[in-house]
């Protein structure tokens, strides 16, 4: 199953990914995470995409294409992904065509912006293996370590309020028409992502048919 995780800055795309992945068995692909880590690592990559990740504008397309192309070529997309946080222009949803990638759903996970900043405020992420929590909503089981791979949590360089609304204001700009190409093609389906983790995933596993 091939699967694109939608929604604005905050809206649980990371948390629900991950529990959909575990349950179909196939990787997530988080192209926000592989720019962290490229940024962490000092790579090249990494040295071009900094300021526009830290100020929370859009890396440019064809980085981020390119970057997609080459994760999904490999072997363990095989049977499948779920795409977090890619594609967020029409010319990203465009080139996911062009690569033959035939999406079977885009899942939007529906939450207002009033709601936007207080999840922004309390995530902790995993700076090895990409995991979020929240330290009131999804706290983990032992404080400021992940539950997955033991690592020590951190807050993300872009989740200081101002540059929150600067992703918020991408998001309605350049990332919301996005979801009109995928109901013109019938693919959308929407989740109210309001609700409790829990809730949002039982709607997500019901609207998936998995
Ligand atoms: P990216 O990493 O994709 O960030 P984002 O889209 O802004 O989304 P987030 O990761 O902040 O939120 P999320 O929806 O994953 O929510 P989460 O599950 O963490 O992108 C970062 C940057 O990289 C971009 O700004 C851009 O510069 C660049 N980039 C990435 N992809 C790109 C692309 N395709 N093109 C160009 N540039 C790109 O949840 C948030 C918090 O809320 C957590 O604390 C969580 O525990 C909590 N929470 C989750 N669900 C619930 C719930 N139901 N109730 C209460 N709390 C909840
Ligand atoms: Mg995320």
């Amino acid at each position: 199953m091939k699967l694109i995780l939608f929604g604005a800055p905050g809206a649980g795309k990371g948390t629900q990914a991950s529990k959909i992945a575990d349950r179909l068995g196939v990787p997530t692909i988080s192209t926000g995470n592989i720019i962290r880590e490229a940024i962490a690592a000092g790579t090249e990559l990494g040295k071009k995409v900094k300021e526009y990740s830290n100020a929370g504008k859009l890396v440019p397309d064809e980085v981020v294409i390119g970057m997609l192309s080459e994760r999904i070529s490999r072997a363990d997309c095989a049977n499948g992904f779920i795409l977090d946080g890619f594609p967020r222009t029409i010319a990203q949803a465009e080139a996911l065509d062009a690569l033959g990638v035939e999406i079977e759903c885009a899942l939007s996970l529906e939450v207002p912006d009033e709601d936007i900043e207080r999840r922004m405020t309390g995530r902790r992420s995993c700076p090895a293996c990409g995991e979020t929590y929240h330290i009131i909503y999804n706290p983990p089981t032992s404080e400021g370590r992940c539950d997955k791979c033991s690592a020590e949590l951190i807050r993300r360089a872009d989740d200081a309020p101002e540059t929150v609304q600067a992703r918020l204001a991408v998001y309605h700009e350049q990332t919301e028409p996005v979801k009109a190409y995928y109901d013109a093609k019938g693919k959308l389906k929407t989740v109210d992502g309001r609700q409790a983790v829990e809730k949002v995933t039982e709607d997500a596993y019901a609207a998936l048919g998995i």
